[in-house]
């Protein structure tokens, strides 16, 4: 049986036998391969020195994203193309996005110029995520600490999205990797499966409770290159092409669970404007690029991003052990710290988001530290649905408040029936305290985490009665 991955670089087939299914792409291309232009800043997906460029077969076509190769684990490259920095400059001419960050002062140590490089050069043919997006979005995932940004926000500048034509000798020779067996893969310390339908997901989960399913990696990533652990038997999710379906209907917006954010982000803001601005802050787009929204859900992370307000929304999740489905809110879903109502060979299938209401306010807030490419300290959402001055059935919830991301049933009930007042509001806010007893850790104390949700609250009146433009505080 087959004990080998194999992907594409630079239109040459590469076969890695028996890989370490939690080795990375990074030390592949550093320690094996030599291909040292990729550099390691962080090994965490932060800091964007490490960005490649994966590209997917679709169709007669190849769609490319920008990924971080830090946390990308091998089986993730099997039947994709990859592109490094020295892809971009074979034969010794610079690419036109080099040549620019050269000749205008882009590049000062070099260390990060690399994944700048990679970052601007997939902006350039059109990459996923990178249309319709400010250039400062699309390297919102890269740091550099020496040069400055402006004159590398200027290359970018200069070398808008161009879509252009799929090579066809790299659409022929991703279709020849193509599988018509899922992927099974041993390595001396641990296994690895790699499905490609639900079906085969679900009837390998289903016999292999203790296997760990990874879609992005964007944190699991971390509990190997950060937190050294060993990891026995894993399942990558991220090319089970049934389950990346994003149905927009008049009711609402269906999502399969291995949509990533940056396929999901658009229908996401079409829902609610606040949806598709949560999204543009989770992460750099390499992030973006390689996190699910399923994958978000099923960490059950106190402070992951997106459970808070799909919770406020009233969405609601499907799982699936073997053929057998169940749907339930996904407020009822996590049970206490990182503990879900999930048994074991158990898996998420699908999220559902209800449409709000035209008449309803919904307001979704993200504070971190920093603007970009930052971990909550606390997300709010409020969905509030406001009918002559009376607000109707309220719901809150908060992430960052608790040990799992949750409603806040006392504040709903200072809302619910009241009229929309500063007062109402006023009182909600007090209230939070009977709904949670927050952490305090690096990321905001307790009263902080309190205050701040209470004047989120407060905020949400003075914006809609135009007492103040504070959107942006
Ligand atoms: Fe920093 Fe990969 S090394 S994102
Ligand atoms: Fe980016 Fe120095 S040029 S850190």
């Amino acid at each position: 049986m087959d004990n080998a991955i194999r992907f594409l670089l630079d239109g040459e087939v590469i076969a890695i036998d028996a890989p370490d299914p939690t080795g990375t792409l990074l030390d592949l291309l550093r320690y094996r391969m030599r291909r040292t232009g990729t550099k390691e800043g962080c090994a965490e997906g932060d800091c964007g020195a490490c960005t490649v460029a994966l590209g997917s077969l679709d169709g007669e076509t190849v769609r490319w994203r920008a990924v971080n190769a830090c946390i990308l684990f091998l089986p993730m490259l099997d039947g994709k193309a990859l592109m490094t920095v020295e892809s971009l400059s074979k034969g010794g001419t610079l690419h036109p996005v080099q040549q620019a960050l050269a000749d205008g002062y882009g590049s000062q140590c070099g260390f990060c110029t690399p994944g700048f490089v990679m970052s601007l050069y997939a902006r350039s043919i059109a990459a996923e995520g990178t249309e319709d997006v400010p250039v400062g979005d699309v390297l919102a995932g890269n740091l550099c600490r020496c040069t400055g940004y402006g004159p590398i926000l200027a290359v970018g500048e200069a070398h808008p999205p161009a879509s252009t034509a799929a090579d066809p000798a790299i659409v022929a020779a991703l279709k020849d990797l193509r599988r018509a067996e899922p992927l099974s893969l041993r390595h001396p310390e641990r296994t690895a499966f790699v499905p490609r339908t639900s079906d085969e997901l679900s009837t390998f989960v289903a016999a292999n409770p203790d296997a760990r399913i990874v879609a992005g990696a964007t944190d699991v990533g971390l509990w190997v290159t950060k937190q050294l652990r060993e990891i026995d038997s894993l399942v990558f999710v991220g090319d089970v092409a049934d389950l990346k379906a994003v149905e927009e209907t008049p009711e609402g917006l269906g999502l399969g669970a291995n949509v990533r954010y940056s396929e999901a982000r658009a229908s996401l803001a079409r829902l609610h404007p606040d949806l598709g601005e949560l999204v543009r802050r989770i992460g750099g787009l390499q992030v973006r690029n390689a996190g699910t929204i399923g994958g978000n859900i099923a960490n059950g992370s106190p402070i992951g991003d997106m459970p808070p307000a799909l919770i406020a929304l009233g969405a609601s999740v499907t799982l699936r052990h073997g053929e057998a489905r169940r749907t339930l809110p996904l407020a009822d879903f996590f049970l206490a710290y990182r503990k879900q109502d999930r048994v074991p060979g158990e898996w998420i299938e699908r999220i559902d988001i209800p449409r709000p209401a035209p008449e309803t306010l919904v307001r979704i807030v993200k504070l971190s530290k920093r603007f970009d490419s930052d971990i909550s300290s606390l997300c709010a959402a409020f969905v509030l649905p406001i009918v002559d001055g009376t607000i109707g059935e309220a719901r809150v919830a908060f992430g960052g408040m608790a040990g799992i991301p949750s409603r806040a049933p006392v504040c709903e009930a200072a809302l619910s029936g009241r009229p929309w007042s500063a007062e109402t509001l006023d009182a909600a806010a007090h209230a939070l305290r009977e709904d949670f007893t927050p952490l305090d850790d690096l990321r905001g104390s307790s009263e902080y985490r309190l205050a701040a949700a209470g004047n989120l609250l407060r905020r949400l009146w003075h914006e809609q009665a135009g007492v103040a433009d504070l959107a942006h505080v």
